[in-house]
């Protein structure tokens, strides 16, 4: 091993990577030691450092956020909100991402998570099929082909693409297709130590949906947006089968608000739901995790019996192109995840792991909200929009999903 890289794992207390060594030919030590000179060993240190300390709330101030009730609506004000975004949508500038980046480790599913097949009413149908099912509906609604950009990682980028190759899009034109990889870091066991993956490299993973600007920028997708006059920019996420992701009311609402980024939202089922939900912290847009909402706040409730804190984040947002263009260099912070992750032994043994055993430090997509003094949210019927796919068995299963998915569509 080359004396610098040596010097990098001795100071970062990584040595037990050379244990590896006996295991490995010219070419694989060669690529480790590229792989070694390109991570970033002091974030690594401090990321985990950071694993380690609890993020403290108190000293901030956190207040409702103003909403829109779709419900509440009237149907005039509705088809007027319709037009004014339809409008756009059928004038070309809109388009949809897809974050499909992550490893759906709870779902277990071997391969990206677009390629899970499910039950349906309508017979068996791929994650991804019903994705273009909604971008071909709104093809005929508004007479034209939405552009679809698919957000993949390393990790499962290659099968992604083969994937959609091999079914031909679906039906969907190609030519309206493109697809961007996120970046990745790497995972880190419970002791801080880096681990090796069946290829005889550093387990790296996709880092978190935050990655979205950067790489929106970085793979050429926001030029070719800029290029084809897209405004509006739809993202979800791959795993919601009832994601109503071309959303003219969304849209104009959010045009008519003057704000950059619109984001849906489905009411609290009750206080001690474990979501997210959408606040105002320190008078900016923040979605705050139920572990860090005090007790007696989720309990609040306004004047019409609401909760006061009761918008669960649906993770469907929309933004205005200036936002990936003035985002581009972010910086967002990690959040740590303890997830699963199967590694290679010193003696050369790969181990699958039936719990889990490394953190993933992922940023998020919503940490820019609080860059903006506020966004636009629209409250929408949970079994309209709501059907996610993440656990194998149990509750946003595909056994639930396609009961919500059968019971709307
Ligand atoms: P989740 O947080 O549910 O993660 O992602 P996941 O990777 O799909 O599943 P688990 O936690 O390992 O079981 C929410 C959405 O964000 C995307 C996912 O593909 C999903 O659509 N995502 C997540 C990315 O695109 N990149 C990431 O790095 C992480």
């Amino acid at each position: 091993m080359k004396p610098e890289v040596l010097q990098i794992l001795k100071e970062y207390g990584q040595e037990h990577i050379l244990n590896y060594m006996n295991l490995l030919n010219e070419e694989e030590k060669e690529n480790l030691e590229e792989q070694i000179s390109k991570i970033d060993f002091n974030q690594l240190k401090n990321l985990y450092e950071m694993t380690k300390r609890k993020v403290e709330f108190e000293e901030k101030k956190i207040e409702h956020i103003n909403y829109t009730n779709k419900e509440k609506l009237s149907e005039d004000r509705i088809k007027e909100l319709e037009e004014v975004g339809g409008k756009i949508i059928e004038e070309g500038h809109y388009a949809v991402i897809t974050m499909a980046g992550g490893q759906g480790t709870r779902l277990g599913h071997k391969g990206p998570k677009g390629t899970y097949e499910l039950n349906t009413k309508y017979g068996k149908k791929y994650i991804f099929e019903i994705i273009v099912d909604t971008l071909k509906r709104a093809k005929d609604k508004y007479k034209i082909t939405i552009p679809w950009y698919v957000m993949t990682s390393r990790e499962n980028h290659e099968d992604t693409v083969e994937f959609l190759e091999k079914h031909e899009y679906f039906g969907y034109d190609k030519t309206k297709v493109k697809f961007f990889m996120q970046g990745e870091l790497p995972l880190i066991d419970t002791n801080g130590k880096l681990i090796l993956d069946k290829d005889k490299k550093i387990k790296e993973a996709a880092d978190g949906n935050g990655g979205i600007y950067e790489a929106v920028s970085k793979s050429g997708i926001l030029e070719d947006m800029k290029k084809n006059q897209i405004d509006w920019i739809f993202v979800s996420n791959v795993d919601n089968i009832l994601s109503n992701f071309v959303d003219p009311i969304l849209l104009a609402l959010t045009i008519e608000e003057n704000q950059k980024i619109g984001a849906k939202s489905v009411a609290k089922t009750n206080p001690k739901e474990k979501v997210g939900v959408f606040c105002k912290m320190n008078g900016k847009p923040k979605i705050i995790e139920y572990i860090d909402l005090p007790d007696e706040m989720a309990e609040q409730r306004d004047e019409n019996g609401e909760l006061q804190f009761g918008e669960v984040n649906l993770a469907n947002y929309l933004f205005h192109r200036s936002v990936f263009e003035n985002l581009a260099d972010v910086k967002l912070p990690y959040h740590a995840a303890f997830k699963k992750s199967g590694y290679l032994k010193e003696n050369g043994e790969f181990v699958e792991v039936e719990e889990p055993n490394v953190y993933k430090y992922e940023s998020f997509i919503f940490d820019v909200f609080e860059r903006y003094d506020d966004i636009t949210i629209l409250r929408v019927k949970r079994e309209d929009e709501f059907a996610p796919v993440k656990n194998k068995e149990g509750n946003d299963s595909p056994e639930t999903a396609v009961k919500l998915y059968n019971d709307k569509m």
